[in-house]
């Protein structure tokens, strides 16, 4: 079997190795400060015993999972501590699929290109529902879709990469599916913190047997580097993620957990509320100067990304590398996204140089 490798580091690599000047707006690492207790955390871990440098327990550090669990209203037993949101989504979809109730995961149009990708890992078989031009998703459309064969459905809000906040009542719906065909609703919340519309709703606001949340600290501290999140599992559900969350990691960063304990109990909400209000400014910047440069784009309610289209340049990753060449500017291929986007580039607002960017783009598109 082929597994598709998403296209991110490659078109990362093209970038860092041109030969002029190019602003970074390719993947969703964010180029602001981390909460200082987690750099506390992290000087304070290198002066600990030895023993804090041995396995920690593989399901998470006990601590940890209870402070999420207090946070999240559901019990430490649920909670299993992953390396970022990636495994957790891994997990979740690899249990959904164990239960042996079909092979199909429902995923939207445009993707997230790991989802995807995890699905054929893990011999499933992908059914995609298209998301409106906004990146809405119409539950209609996702209760159609899904049949006897439908093991999960694999949703992110905030979403990457259309910037669309599902509300309540989309939410609702997808659990009410969810338990409808006995098949799993993974909610992927990674951009929880970057919800910029206040009308992000989570999965665990609707109690069910039929539902796996996961998130990270990737985002929300600027750790991308760091590979701390977390899936929370339905009680009966949580015992088989446990074990193959030990068979393929057999734990994840033990300083990293406790550095993301640390800033969770010292952070301030200012924190998080200042990033926001940093990002709100990025999109502003740059959605003004792609009018400006007459292109078509969507202003995100959530999440880092803004997607764009110019007349007659396609979203290809031949495109793609000719912008860094030509114009100065990385941004990521629409065509990675799945079917619906493949006339638009999506660029990650993830580095100061927004507005020079967006110039960059006005100048070589006009
Ligand atoms: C929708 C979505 N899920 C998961 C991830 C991966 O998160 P992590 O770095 O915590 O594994 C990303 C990263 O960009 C993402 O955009």
């Amino acid at each position: 079997m082929e597994y598709e490798t998403p296209l991110f580091f490659h078109v990362m690599q093209y970038a860092d190795r041109a030969d002029r000047d190019v602003i970074d707006m390719v993947s969703g690492n964010p180029d602001w400060e981390p909460p200082q207790a987690l750099r506390d955390g992290l000087r304070e871990y290198a002066d600990l015993e030895p023993d804090q440098f041995q396995y920690p327990p593989s399901e998470g550090l006990l601590e940890l999972r209870e402070e999420i669990a207090a946070r999240r209203g559901v019990d430490a037993e649920q909670v299993v501590i992953t390396n970022g949101a990636g495994e957790a989504n891994y997990l979740a979809m690899a249990r959904a699929l164990e239960r042996d109730r079909g092979d199909e995961i429902i995923l939207t149009d445009p993707v997230y290109p790991y989802y995807p990708g995890k699905t054929t890992m893990l011999g499933g078989t992908q059914r995609f529902v298209a998301a409106d031009d906004e990146g809405r998703l119409d539950p209609a459309d996702v209760r159609e879709a899904a049949s006897e064969e439908t093991a999960a459905i694999v949703v992110n809000s905030p979403n990457n990469p259309t910037g669309a906040v599902y509300p309540e009542e989309t939410i609702r719906e997808l659990v009410a599916i969810a338990e409808e065909y006995d098949a799993i609703l993974v909610s992927d919340e990674v951009y929880d913190h970057f919800d910029l519309s206040g009308e992000f709703s989570s999965a665990l606001e609707f109690d069910s047997d039929h539902r796996i949340v996961t998130n990270a600290y990737s985002k929300s501290m600027a750790i991308t580097g760091v590979r701390v999140g977390y899936a929370i599992f339905p009680p009966h559900l949580v015992e088989n993620a446990k074990s193959r969350h030990m068979l393929v990691n057999v734990a994840t960063t033990r300083p990293g957990q406790y550095a993301v304990l640390e800033a969770l109990r010292e952070t301030d909400p200012d924190y998080y509320e200042e990033n926001r209000d940093l990002l709100r400014k990025r999109v502003a910047t740059f959605t003004d100067a792609l009018d400006a440069a007459g292109a078509e784009y969507t202003t995100p309610k959530g999440s880092f990304y803004v997607m764009a289209r110019f007349d007659g340049y396609p979203g290809t990753l031949e495109n793609v590398k000719r912008l860094i060449d030509e114009a100065g500017v990385a941004g990521m291929p629409g065509e990675a996204f799945g079917d619906s986007r493949t006339e638009w580039l999506r660029f990650a607002l993830v580095t100061p140089r927004v507005e020079e960017a967006a110039e960059r783009l006005a100048a070589y598109f006009d």
